[in-house]
């Protein structure tokens, strides 16, 4: 199988550090620590509100990173701007609600190709690896790839927060899907709610190239160090390839 990527989120850093403003924690030394541990990719969302990761955080990795950024993005003309300055290696396009507490879904792309379709080219022309972050479904993937997206990142939200038999249905959405999103020639990601516990079975999935996580990752560095918690999810991972 081939070797999955792992990309690690680094905004709840930023989330730490705007918790009492300033400097500190820095999300930059984050990412090459982050790097140092076996992260092949950084992701980090830029929030409308800038809640967590702020435009000095995207100019400053986008500057000093030597693996690829993957710039988290609402579709909207003041985002696009800020990626064709950054020029981060891919962008993933996520909706996004100011009420809301983490991105609660995929973007419908099936919905709204009308208004992403200008966002998504500008990305492409730009050499921007464009990724649809999209619920499991084939009407979401048919969509991005009419958008012309190369990538999609699969929600793995609803699978990591389901127990029992309705995690097992959901683990049968993604892993469909999938194989779904390979017929069509998108490259599939996935990532959202991960964890030690539940990354196995998506990293099993072998259409699947990359995973997003964060969350749990930065929460794991407080009891066992930002090093030790991305190396502990990157040998789970290549586990569950073996
Ligand atoms: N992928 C996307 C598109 C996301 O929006 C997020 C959350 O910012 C993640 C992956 C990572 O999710 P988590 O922080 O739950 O690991």
């Amino acid at each position: 199988m081939t070797k999955l990527r792992l990309g690690v989120n680094i905004d709840h850093v930023a989330t730490v550090r705007n918790a009492r403003g300033g400097d500190n924690p820095d999300p930059v030394r984050a990412a090459q620590l982050a790097q140092a541990a076996g992260a092949d990719g950084i992701t980090a969302h830029l929030r409308e509100d800038r809640r967590h990761i702020s435009d000095d955080d995207i100019l400053r990795l986008s500057q000093t990173l030597t693996i690829p950024l993957n710039l988290e993005m609402a579709a909207t003309d003041e985002m696009l701007n800020i990626a064709l300055k950054a020029r981060p290696h891919a962008a993933c396009i996520v909706p996004e609600k100011r009420e809301e507490r983490t991105t609660e879904g995929g973007i419908d792309t099936a919905g709204q190709h009308n208004r992403l379709k200008p966002i998504v080219t500008a990305l492409g022309g730009a050499h921007i690896r464009v990724s649809m972050f999209i619920e499991p479904d084939r009407r979401q993937l048919d969509a991005s790839k009419a958008l012309g997206a190369p990538v999609v990142e699969l929600h793995t939200g609803a699978y990591a927060h389901a127990s029992g038999a309705a995690r097992e249905a959901e683990l049968e959405k993604i892993r469909v899907a999938a194989a779904y999103g390979e017929s069509l020639g998108l490259e599939v990601h996935a990532g959202h709610g991960l964890t030690y516990d539940n990354v196995k079975a998506i990293a099993a999935i072998p259409q699947i190239r990359e995973l997003n996580i964060g969350h749990f990752l930065i929460g794991e560095a407080v009891f066992i160090g930002l090093d030790e918690s991305i190396r502990t999810m990157r040998r789970l991972m290549d586990e569950a390839r073996t």
